[in-house]
């Protein structure tokens, strides 16, 4: 081999090391830009942020995550999204991966999502909700099913009965 060839050889192995530890990087470290990400594909908006879906997904990010005045009506009785800025200001990070894993809401809210996330996902999603500003309203409570919640709500033709 001379000289030449053998360090091109070298520099081209060099690159792909780098290249492979910088992707497992970017896997590994929980990120708020990898948390915006998330909130964005796996349709946290759609619930959490008031008019998200209806708008197309138009409403700035300044407005996100404030929750929903929409109740969520079937045999369950009426849920609400949660502000999400506040909830989460109420925990630390680690608090908020072992209340994620273990989290069991009444339908609509996939908790079962929120249950399958990695760690560094849970941690990402946490960042990016916590460097938006803890302001809003709480979103109303829960209403049983056999009250008649204030409206605007959308009621679901069937679904589990309440516990
Ligand atoms: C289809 C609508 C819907 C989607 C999509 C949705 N949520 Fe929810 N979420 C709700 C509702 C409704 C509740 C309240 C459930 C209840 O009262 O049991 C809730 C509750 C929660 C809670 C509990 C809040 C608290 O203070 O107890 C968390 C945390 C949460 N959602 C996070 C998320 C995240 C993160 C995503 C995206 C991965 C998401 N939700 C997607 C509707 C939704």
């Amino acid at each position: 081999m001379n000289t030449l060839f053998r360090g091109a050889v070298v520099a081209l192995i060099a690159t792909t090391f780098a290249a492979i530890s910088l992707s497992a990087h970017a896997v590994d470290e929980p990120s708020v830009e990898r948390g915006r990400y998330l909130v964005q594909i796996a349709g946290c908006n759609d619930c959490h942020t008031a008019g998200y879906a209806t708008s197309n997904g138009q409403t700035p990010e300044s407005e996100w995550l404030y929750g929903d005045l929409l109740g969520w009506r079937g045999g369950w009785g009426t849920t609400y999204a949660a502000n999400l800025r506040l909830s989460l200001s109420r925990m630390t990070e680690e608090q908020w991966v072992v209340f994620a894993r273990n989290l069991q809401s009444r339908p609509p809210m996939p908790s079962f999502s929120l249950n399958a996330m990695t760690e560094t996902d849970l941690k990402s999603l946490y960042r990016f909700v916590r460097q938006l500003e803890p302001l809003g309203e709480p979103a109303p409570s829960y209403v049983p099913p056999d009250q008649e919640p204030n409206p605007p709500y959308v009621t679901f033709p069937a679904g589990p009965p309440a516990e």
